[in-house]
């Protein structure tokens, strides 16, 4: 069976890592979580005092850009994907309602962008990837095969954050979370470098009213169709 590349992208919190992370496992392809990257770099940049709510010091950044070095290596026990910061497993800090209020600011800076981009079409050399994200099938991809765009209206999407956070322990107020929703969409939408916008050749998801086997149905329904 030949071997595709699949680019899911789509707004904050519906849901895009768990629905690629459950596909890539049905069907054996590796998963990338491509906004994790941009959230070590928003988490880097907290670690070492280069951003506040209102200001980044891009200079500093990026001269440290080679110096930020993100990995990922499966869970020993769940298979779950982990994500490291120059070695360390920052998989848990990196979810935090903190780096969230921050790292689309990071994410909108050019040089971050081209960087990331560019390690991000390295892991797709091989193909057989899943890669979840904002700008995968409009920019890092434009050739995939695949292409998903997910939305769901911003309630439900903040409902499902609320659920994850609190489900981990986590305090959540659910007001918080869906400004800080609103206000990345808004952020993702309108920057220069690469906005969130469905590619002209991507499926339309709208999962605000389904479950998470229909989805795993319809999209193992594409994925065959585009495979066999
Ligand atoms: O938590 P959620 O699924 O909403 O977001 P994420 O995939 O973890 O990405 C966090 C943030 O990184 C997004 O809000 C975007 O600002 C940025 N991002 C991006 O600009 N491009 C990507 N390919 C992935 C994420």
């Amino acid at each position: 069976m030949k071997k595709i590349i699949i680019a899911i992208d789509g707004f904050s919190s519906c849901g895009k890592s768990t629905m690629a992370k459950a596909l890539a496992r049905n069907i054996g392809y590796l998963y990338f979580d491509s906004g994790a990257m941009y959230r070590a770099v928003a988490l880097y940049c907290m670690q070492n005092g280069l951003i506040n709510d209102t200001k980044i010091d891009i200079e500093t950044l990026r001269g440290k850009m080679q110096d930020i070095q993100i990995t990922f290596e499966a869970d020993p026990d769940t298979k779950n994907s982990l994500t490291f910061l120059n070695g360390v497993n920052v998989e848990h800090e990196i979810r935090s309602l903190e780096v969230s209020r921050l790292v689309s600011q990071v994410a909108a800076l050019d040089f971050v962008r081209e960087e990331m981009v560019d390690r991000q079409r390295e892991m797709g050399k091989a193909k057989g990837i899943v890669m979840d994200g904002r700008d995968i099938g409009t920019t890092v991809f434009p050739n995939a095969e695949m292409k998903i765009f997910v939305t769901a209206s911003a309630e439900v999407r903040a409902q499902r954050r609320y659920d994850e956070l609190t489900a981990r322990g986590d305090n959540a107020n659910f007001q918080e979370i869906l400004d800080n929703v609103l206000q990345r969409d808004h952020i993702d939408q309108t920057r220069e470098v690469s906005p969130l916008k469905q590619a002209e050749d991507a499926l339309l998801l709208d999962n605000s009213n389904m479950t998470r086997e229909e989805q795993m149905n319809w999209l193992i329904e594409k994925f065959n169709s585009l495979t066999e």
